[in-house]
């Protein structure tokens, strides 16, 4: 299926809650790139409130129906986690490409099922990675590709929540692991890990995982989680945690020839001999969930997938490994908190949520 570059991708949005409409749909309207020309949300409410946000777009129920009529060349999903593997199959099987938020799937079992539906369309599935383009993390990303701190050898990342993030649909979906996949593991912990991966660009060698619940004791969910992931020559420590008392996120870097700090809105970089230089950012990483100007630089890449085939698989690639750390993470956490090698041969899984 080829596009002509000069005509806007006709786009449609499955799940119109809180990200579709705070993060996804500033971009879809200002960009002319994009023409959004549907939306499906199993919700009446919703439904009612995309006739007031978008009215030109049609409105359906059931995606099948949505599927069937509309004529388009890709679908924005932003369902809650554990109905993405099933609505992205769907999507990929009627010929058309799929920006999935996050988490694209949660076992190998389930990426390698969409892999081969979209390979079989010959379509993208794209999952949201909107934290690699905040400013912040751009700006740490040049200072390491420039090489100033030499070979990385520890990475660690911290994110300090009060509570979960409100769903519009279901303020309680996040700590119901049915429907979220997972706790905070599955929720902040999908951005840390691909960030990891490509901050310090290696590919894992083992993880270790133990999650625990300090605050939020109703559910089977995880509220804190903490991880190491091994890569050849680095170590990378994970913190997340919804039991904080204050919300924030930092982190760190370090190389043998120096080390770079990230205090949510400050980043530092410090090697020796060298006076340290700060650059201070207008937002800081942790203010607001949504953050629609990181997605807004993000789609650019996604329709560079649609139009240039030979752009297509780095994304698709992180999506796989970050849903694989995730699985192994679980596996690390329910063995007692052992390391589990990246490789570990896995049996096919049940689907999230069971
Ligand atoms: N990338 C980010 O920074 C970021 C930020 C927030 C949320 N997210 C992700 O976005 C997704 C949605 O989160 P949210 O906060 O918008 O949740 P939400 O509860 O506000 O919205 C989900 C919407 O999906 C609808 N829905 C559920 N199942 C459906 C189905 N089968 N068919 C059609 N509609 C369906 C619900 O009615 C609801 O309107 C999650 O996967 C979440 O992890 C990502």
């Amino acid at each position: 299926m080829s596009i002509r570059r000069n005509r806007p991708l006709r786009g449609a949005i499955v799940g119109f809650g809180n990200v579709a409409v705070e993060g996804h749909l500033p971009t879809w309207t200002a960009d002319r790139h994009f023409a959004i020309q549907a939306i499906c949300d199993a919700d009446p409410a919703r439904l009612a409130h995309a006739e007031q946000a978008l009215p030109s777009a049609r409105r359906y129920a059931v995606l099948d129906e949505m599927l069937e009529h509309e004529r388009l060349d890709f679908v924005d999903v932003a369902t809650p986690p554990a109905s993405h593997p099933s609505i992205v199959q769907a999507i990929a099987e009627h010929n058309v490409h799929v920006l999935c938020e996050k988490p694209l799937a949660l076992t190998t079992d389930a990426c390698n099922k969409i892999r081969a539906a979209s390979h079989q369309a010959g379509v993208v599935v794209f999952t949201v990675h909107n934290w690699k383009y905040a400013p912040i993390i751009r700006t740490a990303k040049r200072v390491l590709r420039r090489g100033e701190l030499g070979p990385l050898t520890e990475l660690r990342l911290d994110t300090l929540r009060t509570a979960p993030p409100g769903g519009a649909a279901d303020a309680d979906w996040r700590l119901d692991p049915s429907v979220a996949g997972g706790g905070v593991f599955v929720d902040h912990g999908w951005h840390a890990l691909y960030l990891a991966l490509h901050l310090l660009d290696a590919t894992p060698v083992a993880i270790t995982a133990r999650l625990s619940q300090r605050k939020f004791t109703s559910t089977s969910a995880e509220d804190t989680a903490e991880c190491t992931i091994e890569f050849p020559g680095a170590v990378a420590t994970i913190f997340l945690t919804w039991a904080a008392e204050a919300r924030s996120n930092s982190g760190s870097i370090t190389g043998a020839r120096g080390s770079l700090t990230l205090a949510d809105r400050t980043l530092t970089v410090a090697c020796p001999g060298r006076e340290p230089t700060e650059t201070a950012f207008a937002q800081p990483l942790s203010a607001g969930s949504y953050h629609a100007d990181w997605f807004t630089a993000m789609v650019e890449d996604f329709r560079e997938e649609i139009l240039a085939p030979t752009t297509r698989g780095d994304n698709f690639r992180e999506a796989e490994t970050t849903s694989r750390l995730i699985e192994l993470g679980y596996r690390s956490h329910a063995a007692g908190g052992v390391r589990v090698p990246f490789d570990e041969p896995l049996p096919p899984a049940e689907p999230s949520g069971d």
